[in-house]
């Protein structure tokens, strides 16, 4: 299938874990084209279709890439976290799916293919979507190992950072235009709809493999600033990206009266605002003792993509 996303990434971006991320998504019973005919599920392959299109349409796979290269951070083989890392890109891939609903975003392109519901239908779509986030419960309980106390401590991560103060709580306050509030309000927001799952793909590793008190606190301040980064990049693409590039529409937030940091700080202080944000990254990173090369290059990324 098409992905737009391979060319511009960071020249850096550890493509290899990007790589067995892929190949994991693809293994998943309901990915495989037949597989739900032949269980329980019979009847639902034009589900598990539609569920496959979203996940499968490619993307640069930030979160699950940012969950394995911690592991690696933090001492471990990033293959050990991969279930909750891939469990995190089906969540992903259900806010995406949502969010582009007629109801919300009302987006017809994403990943470079037509969106979801377009394909499908909005109610199939509501379907794929809810159906993805059970199968990442599913996939934490079933697969990841380290037993029980890891399991728990990952799901406990992974409701708080898609609850109400998540990911979807994010999106509610950005479907009232909370953002219209102020500067402050709106970097909550940012920090809701986006910042959480980009942060909770580093605070599960943290859970996988603890480091000492201080070095958790620096990663997860290095993971709140890697993902307010990425919404500033994500405001600032919408205005100047290519949709060839980016995959979905471009000019979607002016279309729907969205408060952006362009719209509100100007795309000049915009810019500023994502630099800072980045060099601040990145100076945490440079406290830490782990191998944190990988981690470096998806802040870099997550700065400098046109995807
Ligand atoms: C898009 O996420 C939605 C935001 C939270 C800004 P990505 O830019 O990570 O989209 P994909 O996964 O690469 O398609
Ligand atoms: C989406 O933010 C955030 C979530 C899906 C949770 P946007 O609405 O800005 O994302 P894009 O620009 O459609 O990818
Ligand atoms: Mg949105
Ligand atoms: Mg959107
Ligand atoms: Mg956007």
């Amino acid at each position: 299938m098409s992905d737009p996303a391979t060319s511009t990434v960071h020249a850096r971006y550890p493509e290899h874990l990007r790589q067995q991320v892929d190949e994991f998504l693809g293994s998943l019973w309901f990915n495989v084209p037949g597989e739900p005919e032949a269980t329980e599920a019979r009847g639902t392959e034009g589900l598990a279709e539609a569920m496959r299109y979203s996940l499968l349409a490619g993307g640069k796979r930030i979160r699950p890439v940012l969950a394995l290269a911690t592991a690696e951070a933090l001492g471990r083989d990033p293959s050990e976290l991969m279930p909750s890392a891939a469990a995190i890109e089906l969540i992903h891939t259900y806010s995406l799916i949502h969010d582009d609903l007629p109801a919300m975003d009302d987006d017809d392109l994403r990943r470079g293919m037509p969106t979801c519901h377009v394909i499908y239908g909005d109610d199939v779509a509501i379907l794929a979507g809810d159906a993805l986030f059970a199968e990442a419960v599913r996939l934490v309980c079933e697969e990841q190992g380290g037993g029980p106390a890891v399991q728990v401590g990952i799901l406990r991560e992974l409701s708080r950072a898609t609850g109400v103060a998540g990911m979807v709580g994010g999106q509610y306050l950005d479907l009232k235009g909370a953002g219209a509030g102020g500067p402050e309000a709106l970097a909550a927001m940012h920090a809701l709809k986006t910042g959480r799952l980009m942060a909770v793909s580093v605070h599960i590793a943290l859970v996988l493999a603890p480091p000492p008190p201080e070095q958790d606190a620096t990663y997860r301040a290095f993971a709140r600033e890697l993902g307010l980064l990425f919404q500033i990049v994500d405001d600032i693409l919408d205005v100047t990206g290519s949709e060839a590039e980016l995959g979905k529409a471009v000019g979607a937030d002016e279309r729907m009266g969205k408060v952006t940091y362009t719209s509100l700080h100007g795309m000049e202080r915009a810019r500023e605002l994502a630099a800072e944000s980045h060099a601040r990254a990145m100076a945490l990173l440079h406290q830490l003792p782990g191998p944190v090369d990988d981690l470096a290059a998806i802040a870099d990324t997550a700065f400098a993509r046109q995807s």
